[in-house]
């Protein structure tokens, strides 16, 4: 035990090291781009230099005579692909070539040719014509549309009770501000590659996905081909989060280009392409007004939220459906407005509708904090609930506080002094902040595979996704320990669609959703082994009840000490494997959700949406230091709390939780999006001028994992930790801003300039 893998508390896993490891570090792990195909051509793509307008010509005479080129896709003939459907798979509706330009960046061309070299210079000679139009880029810019989400999304209801505005009008003390978050994208080292094969009319599409089963469905459909033709493979994803989870119009082009041209056909897009052909978090505003009584007890909480979309897609978060559950608020008015504007459709990026909509309230209540003169980790207290303050039901459990007390005594919370500014050291101004951190627990259906051999290996299959969530690890760990096999006895394999169907990696419900899938099968092949050990005429455990069988070690074991090899039961069965299919669906769900997963649908459930209230909690506290002259911003110090419900494996948890923590410090302090407001353009489209922390702005930083056990959340008792840990670190980071220097900050990213007032 060290550090990296901590020692198991009460209802954990150990820390056994990533089955992928040996595979990640030698380099021997195959992302989709790595897979071999024979003698492929090379796509690159040509993109959109206008957002809005039309195409007018598009001269294709110089790109054509490269040699080496062997085909270009343009509008003019790729009608026969249909159009995706967005909100059912496809991250947006803007799938066409042209002619119409709907955002910059849209995809306009696809050349094909023997070397990537050859396309690329082929694609710098497509020579479109435009007819531009003005776009609208962002809020503020004349053309944009403001719509009620309620209205045009899938949104339909959203909090409230009682009247919010009335206790507002009456509250001893309430506080009123406005906050902003930027446009994000995500930047996974791993960029948005596609690789496609046919072989006859079956279809292997090899691309980094959240989803296969989504991927295999969703190609199809554009395609209009069988969904049994297509296979999509995605053993390894190079980051993700949200980003490889819906469709792109890039995949149905390549399957096309490949069809045509009778042969493989591998597209590597560029890095500055990844901002405008897939999708990312988009740009909020946000209207806070929190009342309390004097003693601290909250009376209303009314937010209004916008959100940046496309012009034709509804996209939006409404994170105010998960805020409102967070305390006992009293009266409670909630309103989210989608704000449609000449951009790519936005889509999900970790923790998606928590992380602009929690920034905002874990920073409002900060600020009453201040003006009540109450300690922030105390006016969380006073306003501790077990019961949802909407309609009542109860949590399923809740450790808040617990995280809270943890992590503040860890951080050293109670040697704060309150007032602002009044901490220092030399040059630099001391801060300390916390916030909460919140996720809803989701659950979805799914199936999985799992089969026994009389020498004892296991092999597992269920097509969850490897995103760097550990998923190979967690379900080695799970059937080994479940059919008492050693962890070496364990293949898993998953990310392929010929494996049965888990849900999206997506809504952090991938252990709760597949374990409870691998758990079943298990659990079935167990029992047959155990009726065929006990019904036997002969051998040690002939006789016995099932009920009183064990598996350990690699035999079967009865509670009076008999036992037999697994070996020796198979043989004297005459059997040379169990193999069992299992499919779980979650309480309350309905039973064709197995059936949708294999069509490509994804359903959930879980948050505010079941009998009880489930989410996962953890505490946030950050040191900042701000130089007193320079109002350089430095983040030396951090610690988190977070309670998740079983925790699978202590390692590849806590590694979730530090790198969520270390994402929440890159959207305090780091990462935006510019925008080019006259061009609805993205400006710093690569990693050298779009922010992201390095190990010199991540000094100490402390992950505690708080001991929970909540067996009504799902069979596995797993929470879902993904998404987790980045959702309270930019408000801890704000508020600590605040107490170094006394200058609140309510539009991220906190960037020196920002305190040079
Ligand atoms: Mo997550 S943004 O739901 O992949």
């Amino acid at each position: 035990m060290n550090a990296a893998a901590p020692q198991p508390k009460a209802n954990m896993g150990e820390p056994v090291a990533r089955y992928d490891a040996r595979l990640k570090v030698t380099g021997e792990a195959r992302y989709p781009s790595d897979m071999p195909v024979n003698n492929p051509a090379f796509a690159y793509l040509v993109t959109s230099g206008i957002a809005k307008g039309r195409i007018t010509r598009l001269d294709l005479k110089d790109a054509q005579s490269v040699p080496g080129v062997l085909d270009i896709l343009t509008h003019e003939n790729t009608s026969e692909l249909k159009s995706g459907r967005f909100g059912q798979g496809s991250s947006t509706s803007i799938d066409r070539l042209g002619p119409e330009i709907a955002h910059d960046g849209q995809i306009i061309a696809v050349v094909l040719a023997d070397s990537y070299e050859a396309a690329r210079e082929a694609a710098y000679k497509v020579r479109p014509t435009y007819a531009p139009a003005q776009p609208s880029a962002s809020f503020g810019s004349e053309g944009v549309l403001v719509e009620d989400a309620t209205k045009v999304s899938q949104q339909k209801e959203l909090p409230n009770k009682g009247n919010a505005a009335a206790a507002l009008a009456t509250a001893e003390v309430a506080i009123e501000a406005e906050y902003a978050t930027p446009t994000q994208h995500h930047n996974a080292l791993e960029l948005f590659t596609t690789t496609c094969v046919w072989n006859g009319d079956n279809l292997t599409v090899y691309e980094p996905s959240q989803f296969v089963y989504g991927l295999k469905n969703g190609v199809a459909q554009r395609l209009g081909i069988a969904p049994d033709k297509v296979r999509v493979v995605s053993h390894f994803v190079g980051g993700a989060f949200g980003s490889k989870g819906g469709m792109t119009p890039r995949t149905a082009l390549i399957a096309l280009a490949a069809k045509r041209l009778n042969r493989p056909v591998k597209l590597v897009p560029t890095r500055d392409q990844g901002f405008t052909i897939a999708t990312y978090r988009a740009e909020t505003r946000h209207h806070i007004r929190l009342g309390a009584r004097r003693d601290g007890k909250f009376v209303a909480y009314s937010h209004e939220g916008w959100e940046v979309s496309s012009r034709p897609d509804p996209y939006v978060v409404a994170g105010v459906k998960e805020s409102a559950h967070l305390y006992a608020f009293g009266d409670i008015e909630t309103k989210v407005n989608i704000v449609h504007a000449d951009r790519n459709t936005p889509g999900y990026m970790r923790s998606p509708p928590v992380v602009p909509y929690i920034f905002a309230l874990e920073s409002a209540i900060d600020e009453l904090a201040v003006k009540l003169d109450i300690d922030p980790v105390e006016l969380r207290r006073i306003n501790d609930t077990t019961i949802d303050p909407i309609k009542g039901k109860p949590w399923s459990s809740r450790s808040l506080m617990t995280c809270y007390d943890e992590a503040a005594a860890t951080f050293g919370w109670k040697q704060r002094s309150a007032q602002p500014q009044s901490m220092r050291e030399g040059e630099w101004l001391i801060g300390w902040g916390c916030a909460s951190a919140v996720y809803p627990t989701h659950v979805g259906a799914a199936a999985a595979r799992v089969r026994l051999r009389s020498d004892g290996h296991v092999r597992v299959q269920t097509a969850a996704h490897e995103i760097g969530n550990g998923v190979y690890t967690i379900l080695a760990q799970l059937a080994a320990e479940r059919l008492g096999v050693p962890l070496s006895a364990v293949t898993v394999e998953v990310g392929d669609t010929l494996v049965p169907p888990a849900p999206v990696a997506g809504g952090s419900k991938t252990s709760a959703s597949a374990c409870s899938a691998v758990l079943k099968a298990c659990d079935s092949i167990r029992d047959k082994l155990f009726r065929t050990a006990s019904m036997a005429n002969d051998g040690a455990l002939a006789g016995r009840s099932v009920g009183e069988l064990k598996l350990a070690g690699g035999s079967v074991v009865a509670s009076n000490g008999g036992a037999e090899k697994i070996a020796d039961v198979f043989k004297r069965a005459g059997f040379a494997a169990i193999e069992e299919y299992a499919e779980y669906v979650p309480a309350g769900m309905k039973p064709e959700a197995i059936a949708q997963l294999y069509s490509g649908q994804s359903v959930q459930t879980g948050g505010a949406e079941s009998d009880y209230i489930m989410y996962a909690l953890g505490a946030e506290f950050v040191e900042v230091r701000v130089h007193a002259l320079t109002r350089e911003i430095r983040v030396p110090r951090m610690v988190g709390a977070f309670a998740g419900g079983r925790i699978m494996n202590t390692r590849t948890a806590r590694s979730q939780y530090m790198g969520g923590m270390i994402w929440g410090v890159s959207s305090a302090l780091h990462e935006a999006t510019e925008i080019d407001r006259k061009r609805a353009r993205y400006v710093n489209d690569n990693l050298a001028d779009y922010l992201v922390p390095v190990n010199a702005d991540i000094e100490q930083l402390e992950v505690i994992l708080v001991s929970e056990q909540d067996d009504k959340v799902n069979p596995a008792g797993v929470k879902g930790i993904g998404e987790l840990a980045n959702v309270g670190t930019a408000a801890a980071v704000a508020n600590a801003v605040y107490h170094a220097t006394g200058i609140r900050i309510r539009e991220l990213p906190i960037r020196l300039e920002k305190l040079l007032v």
